[in-house]
């Protein structure tokens, strides 16, 4: 049975000491009202990891930890960077690969993306590969080619262990801006996602959609026949963002 995905992205957000607060609060939440049929995810900063993943084994959560950026070399001279494994020392099982905030603002190119998810897939890690147009190439029309490339790009010669695969459909224009894109155009865009993750030959794929997702909009949006949310602003409250969990419960636990 398909199992609804729900990642929380907090971004530059929150200190070790909020984090630790946050997590707790969302570990007596999903204790409270389980979801059995969504996997939940957290990706805190770097420097909240630790924390994060104590308070998780303390309180026997079910919450699963994410990156959200890792450097695709295994140690050296990279001054600022993390390394997967030491990633996964810290039980970090996932991370987040090609956000279009590192994109646009830290030169991260399709090649290089490539690369990280290769690494992070090699060294154990699963991937949430994020993809997405600007406005720009939705003006043009251009939007199914231009995911189905970024796809094809960051997946080509990756072999993966069926699971360890994520894309999350992040529509730049729909980032942070409260303009959800709309079912019609999730469901669009998941289509495409998915045609051209077979033609990878990546099996277990599930897609995500981002952007302005909250608590008032999941349900709607699980419609589009996504397997879940990478969920920016949201995602900093306990409240909002166990709202949006339940949702993906509520979809799935008839067995979707
Ligand atoms: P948002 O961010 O939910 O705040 O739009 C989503 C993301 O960038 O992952």
């Amino acid at each position: 049975m398909r199992r609804a995905l729900v990642v929380g992205n907090w971004k530059m957000n929150l200190d070790h000491v909020e984090a630790v607060h946050l997590t707790q609060q969302l570990a007596v939440i999903l204790a409270s009202r389980p979801a059995e049929h969504v996997d939940v995810v957290v990706a805190p900063p770097f420097v909240d990891l630790r924390s994060v993943t104590s308070v998780i084994e303390a309180e026997h959560s079910v919450l699963e930890v994410a990156a959200q950026h890792v450097n695709p070399r295994p140690a050296g001279a990279h001054t600022g960077e993390i390394a997967v494994p030491m990633l996964t020392r810290l039980r970090v099982r996932w991370v987040i690969v090609g956000h279009s905030e590192r994109r646009t603002h830290y030169g991260m190119d399709d090649q290089v993306v490539a690369e990280t998810a290769r690494a992070a897939v090699a060294g154990g890690l699963r991937a949430i590969v994020c993809v997405g147009e600007d406005e720009d190439v939705r003006a043009r029309g251009e939007h199914r080619g231009f995911v189905e490339a970024q796809v094809l790009a960051a997946l080509s010669g990756l072999s993966a262990p069926e699971g360890d695969v994520v894309v999350a459909y992040e529509p730049i224009w729909a980032i942070g801006t409260g303009r959800t894109a709309s079912v019609a155009d999730v469901a669009e865009m998941t289509e495409v996602i998915r045609a051209a993750v077979a033609a990878t030959g990546v099996r277990g794929v599930r897609v995500l959609y981002g952007g302005s997702v909250t608590a008032d909009n999941a349900a709607e949006l699980f419609a589009a026949d996504v397997d879940g949310f990478l969920v920016g602003g949201a995602s900093l409250r306990a409240e909002s963002f166990a709202a949006i969990v339940a949702a993906g419960e509520s979809c799935y636990a008839g067995g979707r």
